[in-house]
């Protein structure tokens, strides 16, 4: 074997090897961040009035929250509107992606080819937005710290890197999905040797060892905070 192919080799058996090491540490990361949040106790109704008095208005409560963000829609409009475009954009991509990890392809993900060529140049301007926006504000610089402007680099980085692949130096997708449905069915193949590729794979790699251990795992937290997913029950406030 001359000397590249043994390097590639290597590469590829590394490459593999970490992804089901960052696969491993995103799943049980996330159940060890969930099941901490669900173990914490709350001895005290603490909902946030006003608030709805059953467990179905607290759920859809918790839903709106999830959906339209309408705390910050009070608190800063600016920051609404990117924050929120920057989410949409991210569940675009994220839905049609779906088509490099399943076969047959789910309907939505083929539908959401035809708004796709606008979701990555979104999401790529709500991060400039986002990040610009923690430089320009005073309230915001203060406030910020490394944290998060990695996570807006990362993301960033990716979407980059992604908008590169696209649209000006194209991979194979079928060496693309044989790569990825090796990896989950347990029997890996070598990625296709596409140096922007696989760039934008170590970077979602780095995303998923960090994602439970940051502030990102706010997209799961949300769930567990008492202050919104509580009913408001007079009962028991009289007892306490
Ligand atoms: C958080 C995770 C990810 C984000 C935010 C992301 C973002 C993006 C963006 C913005 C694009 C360009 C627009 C588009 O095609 O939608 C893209 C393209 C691409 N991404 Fe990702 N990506 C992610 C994960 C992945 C993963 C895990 C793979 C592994 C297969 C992947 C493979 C690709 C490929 C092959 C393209 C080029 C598509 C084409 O040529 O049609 N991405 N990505």
């Amino acid at each position: 074997m001359s000397t590249p192919a043994a390097l590639w080799t290597l590469f590829a058996t590394l490459l593999i090897g970490l992804s089901y090491f960052a696969g491993v540490t995103f799943v049980l990361g996330l159940l060890w961040r969930l099941v901490g949040y669900l173990r914490t106790p709350m001895p005290y109704p603490a909902a946030l009035t006003p608030a709805p008095t059953t467990d179905a208005g607290a759920a859809a409560r918790v839903a709106g929250d999830v959906l339209f963000f309408p705390s910050l829609f009070k608190a800063d409009k600016a920051l609404w509107a990117g924050a929120w475009v920057f989410h949409v954009a991210l569940w675009v991509i994220l839905i049609r992606h779906l088509r490099y990890f399943t076969y047959p392809v789910p309907g939505i993900s083929v539908a959401m080819s035809s708004v796709a060529l606008w979701a990555g140049y979104v999401f790529g301007v709500a991060i400039l937005f986002l990040f610009w926006r923690r430089l320009a504000l005073p309230r915001a610089l203060y406030v910020s710290g490394v944290p998060d402007y990695f996570a807006l680099a990362l993301l960033g980085l990716i979407a980059a890197t992604g908008i590169l692949t696209k649209y000006w130096l194209h991979v194979n997708l079928v060496d693309v999905k044989a790569f990825t449905l090796g990896l989950l069915t347990l029997r890996p193949v070598a990625p296709p040797a596409h140096p922007l590729f696989l760039v934008h794979f170590l970077l979602v790699i780095g995303l998923m060892l960090y994602f439970p251990f940051s502030k990102l795992l706010h997209a799961g937290g949300i769930f567990f905070s008492p202050t919104r997913n509580q009913p408001f029950d007079v009962q028991k406030c009289k007892k306490r």
